[in-house]
């Protein structure tokens, strides 16, 4: 599909057409997946970027697989659990230094943020446009749900939430209305999505009002960015010398945590005169490359890549030097 072919790549998997796997052909150039290579996709979705990776492992390879929702564990195992070279397992990828299989990879994928089938499954509860009940939990079995979470937060809470992962200027307007509301509890998306919009204004670019709330309670109800530090901070830790990390971001706090992570392992701190010289910095990563984004045919065919932002980095040996 689009550029993989081009690239040399196998062409991105067709199946299942619920999901397109973003920036497909730079997440296989990024990876650089060899025959008898070790994977983690902490991230499967609906398996896109895994299954081009599985094409291109032999026998000897092993690919791991992870993700919160059950749904998409469940669709691994339709998928790829008859698959030796294959391991499946339910969970935040902030938790894989506790998987015993999950060391020494040759590469690591994060693609993050929610799956098309999560946003189009109105029960999931993820979207403003479709009429659900208001859950937005990638794991509906952990943790509150965002109905649970508007019910009992304090007014305060709500505010800084929407405004530190929304960016949204009405925040306080909006969370006062959500508490002033609570004798009668909003239970469906599109409950909430009327109440934000009868309190903020349609901006000048069409947007739906909701927008940026239903993206920031997503973010909180999930510990999404917290996840991210944990998980990047266990991929390289799994990682061996000359493996390669490949994230793919939606917005620019996680995109901005992840250049962040890579430039504290890539380059040394800028030089304080007055504090006393710090040891010799020895980088632990090369940056491959800054943001990679999509390119004209793929944002034709998918709107969704538009925002998609991916950073590859790759280990370095002990001396700061690249595995040949
Ligand atoms: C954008 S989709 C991945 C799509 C996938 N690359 C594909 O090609 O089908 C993001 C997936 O990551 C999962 N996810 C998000 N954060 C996660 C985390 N911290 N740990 C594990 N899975 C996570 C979501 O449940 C969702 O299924």
């Amino acid at each position: 599909m689009r550029t993989g072919a081009q690239a040399g790549h196998p062409a991105a998997p067709s199946a299942p057409a619920a999901h397109l796997p973003v920036l497909y052909a730079q997440v296989m150039d990024g990876l650089r997946v060899v025959e008898d290579g070790r994977y983690l996709d902490g991230t499967f979705g609906r398996g896109g970027h895994a299954r081009g990776v599985l094409q291109q492992l032999g026998p000897g390879g092993r690919l791991l697989l992870m993700d919160k929702d059950p749904e998409a564990i469940a669709e691994a195992e339709r998928g790829f659990g008859g698959d030796a070279r294959v391991s499946i397992r339910r969970g935040s990828f902030a938790t894989l230094a506790g998987w015993e299989e999950a060391r020494d990879l040759d590469g690591v994928l994060f693609d993050l943020g929610v799956s098309s089938p999560q946003l189009d499954v109105a029960e999931r509860g993820f979207s403003f446009g479709k009429d659900g009940p208001l859950d937005m939990r990638m794991d509906p079995e952990s943790g509150e749900s965002a109905a649970q979470w508007l019910a009992r937060a304090d007014e305060a809470e709500i505010a800084e939430v929407l405004w530190r992962y929304g960016e949204e200027k009405q925040s306080r307007r909006i969370a006062r209305a959500i508490v002033a509301r609570r004798a009668q509890p909003l239970t469906r998306t599109a409950e909430l999505a009327a109440l934000i919009a009868s309190v903020v204004p349609r901006g000048k670019d069409k947007s739906n009002p909701a927008t940026r709330s239903f993206q920031a309670i997503r973010i909180h109800i999930n510990r999404e960015l917290a996840d991210l530090e944990a998980g990047l901070d266990a991929a390289l830790a799994a990682l061996k010398p000359g493996g390669r990390l490949a994230v793919i971001s939606f917005h620019s706090l996680e995109d901005r945590i992840t250049k962040q992570f890579i430039a504290r392992h890539a380059k040394a701190p800028p030089a304080n005169r007055r504090l006393p010289q710090a040891e010799v910095f020895v980088p632990v990563l090369a940056d491959l490359g800054g943001a990679i984004r999509a390119d004209e045919a793929e944002l034709a065919a998918n709107p969704r890549a538009r925002s998609a932002v991916l950073r590859v980095a790759e280990k370095l040996d002990g001396q700061g030097r690249r595995v040949a």
